[in-house]
């Protein structure tokens, strides 16, 4: 079985991601991770000194050999994956077990401003101004993040919570 989970920077994916795959046993991929291992850079290094537009094709280079890969793994994206050339019918393709996890703005606006840092998209938007820069940005990537198969709204639950909500709807 593969699960992918989707969604915002800063929404918990990998946190999410990393419960379900250790209470089933499952094998867990970070794409971020697997893309910084193949490439030999970090992402924000990749950004630097190759640019968000080299980044984009590994990323959906990768993309494809990953699914491929791991057919039986809990895969966490980044948040601009699947909003990039034919990444998400690849990723809806590949399993029925696609999640959105859909965080409000203000919640992402609070866990982001803590760590924009190692952000390349977001390193250098003053925090007043971060806002509104994720209210367009999610307007623009919900187009595609709308495409899983469930969305799951997280408030407050622990990743505990929010795994067991998705694990009731895996198939
Ligand atoms: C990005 C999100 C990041 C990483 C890169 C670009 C994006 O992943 O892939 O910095 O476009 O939203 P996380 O969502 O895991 O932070």
């Amino acid at each position: 079985m593969m699960v992918v989970l989707i969604g915002y920077m800063g929404s918990g994916k990998s946190t999410v991601g990393k419960v379900i795959a250790k209470k089933r046993g499952m094998g867990f991929i970070d794409f971020d991770d697997y893309i910084e291992e193949k490439e030999q850079l970090t992402i924000p290094e990749i950004f630097k000194q190759k640019g968000e537009i080299y980044f984009r094709k590994q990323e959906t280079a990768y993309l494809s050999v990953l699914l491929k890969e791991k057919p039986n793994a809990v895969i966490s994206l980044g948040g601009g994956t699947p909003c990039f050339g034919n990444n998400m019918d690849v990723v809806v393709e590949a399993t029925q077990n696609v999640f959105y996890l859909k965080l409000s703005v203000e919640k992402l606006v609070e866990r982001l401003q803590a760590e924009k840092e190692h952000r390349p998209l977001i390193k250098d938007i003053a925090d007043i101004d971060l806002s509104d820069f994720i209210r367009k940005h999610l307007f623009e990537r919900n187009f595609f993040y709308l495409r899983s198969h469930h969305i799951i709204t997280v408030g407050d639950e622990t990743p505990q919570g929010i795994s067991e909500k998705i694990e009731k709807k895996l198939v």
